[in-house]
């Protein structure tokens, strides 16, 4: 899939501003400064849609984006990130959380892992919440670029030996470098791919709950 069209909605500041949840939804989260809005820019082919910052903590509301007339683009607020204070932290914590939960037309969150670091304890702990909430995720590793070929392919191979050490199995996965336009099309087309696979946009979470009852 190509993103020919990227407009942006609006921004909410909880699940109840969001827009009606009239279509499908592809949602970005991940720690702070992890590279969420460089990742969709990249994506959209539009350095100025989401704003990047060397500060971590720049992206405080969930920011929807139209794609293409059909979905909606979802940048959510970095988590965990030290430089707030303790109140507000909480308070992105239960924007993220209420979002993940009861956004009834959210098809595949995508938790964004930076690629040069080793497993941290916020991101195994969130992605261990999104498997006990059932909230599909996919994974995907950020910043590709800043390291060598077999550095990126030892640290990743680490990270998943450490969450396979909790999981059965791991999710889907894809390497990306906002920089270099990496794994842009594999994002892309699996998107497409979901989106082909769920007709109905308000259906997909609730036909998933009813085929496990
Ligand atoms: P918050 O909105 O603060 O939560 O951050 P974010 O996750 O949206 O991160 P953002 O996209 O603002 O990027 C943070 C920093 O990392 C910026 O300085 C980016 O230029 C840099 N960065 C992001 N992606 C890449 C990448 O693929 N390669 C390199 N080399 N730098 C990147
Ligand atoms: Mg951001």
């Amino acid at each position: 899939m190509e993103i020919k069209k990227a407009i942006f909605k609006q921004s909410a500041s909880s699940i109840f501003g969001c827009p009606k949840p009239t279509l499908q939804e592809y949602a970005f989260i991940g720690r702070s400064n992890v590279g969420k809005s460089s990742l969709i820019n990249m994506l959209c082919n539009n350095n100025k849609l989401a704003k990047v910052s060397a500060t971590p903590g720049k992206t405080q509301l969930i920011n929807h984006f139209t794609i293409n007339d059909s979905w909606f683009l979802v940048d959510l607020p970095g988590y965990g990130f030290a430089k707030t204070s303790k109140d507000n932290r909480s308070k992105f914590e239960t924007i993220i959380y209420d979002y993940c939960k009861k956004r009834e037309t959210l098809v595949v969150l995508f938790v964004l892992i930076d690629s040069r670091l080793p497993l941290q304890k916020i991101d195994f702990e969130f992605m261990s919440w999104c498997g006990e909430n059932e909230i599909p995720f996919s994974i995907i590793y950020t910043k590709a670029d800043k390291n060598s070929k077999s550095e990126l392919a030892k640290n990743i191979k680490n990270i998943e030996t450490e969450l396979l050490k909790e999981w059965e199995e791991m999710p889907n996965t894809f390497i990306t470098s906002a920089e270099k336009k990496g794994g842009k099309e594999d994002v892309l087309d699996f998107i497409e791919f979901q989106i082909n696979e769920n007709r109905s946009p308000r259906e997909t979470r609730k036909d998933a709950a009813d085929e496990e009852e």
